[in-house]
């Protein structure tokens, strides 16, 4: 009796936390506005794909550009804390209406998608396979915003409550089997196999269409292998109490119960564990073999956390062995990425041109070309591309695609355009926005394990003695000058603009300069003349490299700080990073 009471709350409960607008009473707060947003094509509230409304319809987003900082305007917007994902090419399903925005931009810090830099209304050149998607951060949802309704939530003594009932086993029916074959055979050659069964109960595990629980069935069989064997029961009680411990060592396990049973919510946070081991290979063959498993288990968190990893460390993943051998899949992905890090564009189509010669055979005839087309030719340093017919692998096999691009690369780095669409592609089109370029010309690093905090080398009376009063003017032993052109292109090779790099470790140091350090360590980039340009602005990066072998993280600033996230997704044994400032003008 009490059992059953107990189910019946719980599936009261959840129930009624799934209506939005169900119960309440002022219906006027579920008409959407113009610049709305919802998540639709999903399950869970949290994720789905992206749509907005204008003039009374809705319309879906093109994926275009489309990334983290969009996903977390849509996420905040819909009051969530925060994006996990920016899905694309319709992952997360595809619309038949209006696409109403394409080339999203937002900085991230916007309060809705309709306030980000976007095509205008209706004008977009994308289909519904390219419909956008995120995936929101799910931790501290303030529900109560949405609508009207205050929840109280007691789950936690609920889900103990029937982790009790579990426990007991007492009335359970119906029967779960993990099965495993031990890889022996019995004497008349069978394969010996052993089985784990667990009793549960119908109504839990009718909330969970995969066991086919409301269709008449008492028991079922899944099939796994001997070490996952030993985590079904901790899953199966997750069915109760929708908690779960999470080890490194069970988690590759968990992860693959919970895509077999359709756990979505506990499969993106298990591939969250997961993903903190992703720096732990230098060889890169885990990191690869993990893209792989994500896309198989549609894991889209685990699959973006893999690729912007290597993204992020692009430059060691093309010198690891698993480099000439590539999924192509993953390759393009990186490719069309803006936050890939790499020396410069020209060594990017180098890598490619070699990979591409490599695998050639492997590969369908206009795979060589769909990968080209994705290298930034506009962003190629001027006096690379004129060596290219000559140098490049590929150029005689490639020629027209290699004779539009340098000619479009030059057009660009001359500002020479036959028309006004042109201008309009540059401020659009991903070819002529930089990547994250780490050659000199565009950064410059700081090694925080060099640097003395609070000039302890100095002595006190001589300090005072050589700066008196004037403490402002005393420099930070971290700063270094940087000095850049104001674009890439070469119309600005002349227009030389210098930058101040620093880190601030302390807030002594960050008092002295006169600058607010919400948080600590902080990094600052200005410029030290103003070099104004109407056209162009610069979206700079700050890189953490953790203990000289990876990036463990980017950032970008905002009003020339960036202050590191101490919640970092990869963490660091030591917090001796090196710190890389990269400058990155685009037109706009
Ligand atoms: C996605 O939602 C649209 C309506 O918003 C619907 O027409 C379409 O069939 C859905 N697609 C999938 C794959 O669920
Ligand atoms: C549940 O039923 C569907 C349809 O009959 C079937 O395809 C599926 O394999 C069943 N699930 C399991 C785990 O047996
Ligand atoms: C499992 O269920 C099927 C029908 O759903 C039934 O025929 C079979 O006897 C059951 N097996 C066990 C061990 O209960
Ligand atoms: C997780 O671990 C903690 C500490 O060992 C324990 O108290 C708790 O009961 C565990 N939770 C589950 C769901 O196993
Ligand atoms: C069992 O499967 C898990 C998850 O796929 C995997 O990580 C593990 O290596 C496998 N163990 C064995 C012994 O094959
Ligand atoms: C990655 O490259 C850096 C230099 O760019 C090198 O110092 C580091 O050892 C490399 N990391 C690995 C894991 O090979
Ligand atoms: C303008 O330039 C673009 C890109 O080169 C070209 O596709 C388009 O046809 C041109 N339009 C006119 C009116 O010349
Ligand atoms: C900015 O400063 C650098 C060096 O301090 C100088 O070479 C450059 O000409 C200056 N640029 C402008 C536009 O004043
Ligand atoms: C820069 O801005 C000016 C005026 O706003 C405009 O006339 C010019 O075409 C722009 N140049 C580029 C390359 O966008």
């Amino acid at each position: 009796m009490f059992t059953k009471l107990l189910i019946a709350i719980f599936l009261a409960i959840l129930y009624f936390s799934e209506g939005d607008c169900v119960l309440n009473n002022h219906k006027s707060s579920c008409e959407p506005k113009e610049g709305d947003v919802r998540l639709s094509n999903s399950s869970l509230p949290s994720e789905g794909r992206v749509e907005i409304y204008h003039h009374m319809q809705w319309g879906s987003v093109c994926d275009d550009n489309w990334d983290l900082s969009d996903a977390q305007v849509v996420c905040r917007q819909l009051n969530f804390q925060g994006a996990k994902a920016a899905v694309t090419w319709g992952h997360l399903g595809q619309a038949h209406g209006h696409i109403w925005l394409d080339d999203v931009e937002c900085s991230g810090q916007e309060q809705q998608l309709v306030s980000c830099r976007s095509s205008n209304w209706g004008v977009h050149n994308c289909n519904h396979e390219e419909d956008a998607g995120v995936i929101c951060d799910t931790q501290n949802y303030d529900s109560t915003q949405s609508d009207s309704i205050h929840s109280l939530d007691h789950s936690t003594t609920l889900s103990d409550d029937l982790g009790k009932i579990f426990d007991s086993g007492t009335t359970c029916d119906f029967l779960i089997a993990f099965q495993t074959s031990t890889g022996a055979k019995q004497e008349d050659g069978v394969p010996d196999e052993t089985m784990t069964t667990i009793c549960a109960h119908k109504a839990i595990l009718m909330l969970y269409p995969y066991f086919n629980a409301s269709v008449g069935e008492n028991n079922i069989t899944v099939t796994v292998n001997t070490t996952c064997q030993s985590y079904s029961t901790s899953i199966i009680r997750y069915l109760y109490t929708r908690q779960i411990n999470v080890t490194y060592s069970s988690a590759m396990c968990l992860h693959q119960l919970a895509s077999e049973f359709g756990l979505r919510k506990l499969l993106e946070d298990v591939g969250q564990v997961i993903s903190k081991s992703l720096p732990n290979d230098a060889s890169f063959y885990s990191q690869v073999s993990l893209y792989k498993y994500a896309v198989e288990s549609k894991d889209f968190v685990l699959e973006e956390n893999c690729v912007q990893y290597m993204a992020w460390n692009f430059q060691n993943l093309t010198s690891s062995p698993v480099w000439p051998e590539l999924p192509v899949e993953l390759l393009r992905s990186l490719l069309t990425r803006s936050d890939l890090v790499v020396a410069d564009e020209y060594f990017l189509l180098q890598t490619l041109e070699d990979w591409i010669t490599n695998n050639g055979g492997s590969l369908s005839s206009e795979k060589p070309a769909d990968l080209l087309r994705l290298v930034r030719f506009p962003m190629i340093p001027a006096e690379k591309l004129y060596e290219l017919e000559t140098k490049s692998l590929l150029f005689s096999a490639h020629r027209d695609l290699y004779r539009d691009s340098v000619l479009k690369a030059y057009q660009f780095n001359v500002l020479l355009y036959s028309n006004l669409t042109q201008l309009k592609l540059v401020k659009e089109i991903d070819d002529y926005k930089p990547r994250i370029y780490t050659s000199n010309t565009w950064s410059i690093a700081i090694d925080s394990s060099k640097l003395s905090s609070s000039h302890q080398g100095l002595n006190q009376y001589n300090y005072h003695y050589y700066y008196g009063l004037y403490s402002n003017s005393i420099p930070l032993s971290s700063e270094k000058l940087l000095h850049t052109s104001l674009h890439s292109i070469v119309v600005c090779e002349d227009n030389k603009v210098t930058w101040a790099a620093n880190i601030f470790k302390t807030s002594n140091e960050c008092s002295r300069e006169g600058v607010h350090c919400n948080s600590l360590p902080a990094a600052r980039l200005t410029q030290q003349n103003n070099t104004l340009s109407r056209n162009i602005s610069f979206d700079n990066r700050i890189l953490l490299t953790c203990q000289n072998r990876y990036i463990c993280q980017i950032q970008a600033f905002h009003s020339d700080m960036a202050h590191i996230d101490q919640a970092l997704v990869y963490p660091c044994p030591d917090d001796n990073y090196i710190y890389t400032f990269v400058v990155r003008p685009e037109f706009v």
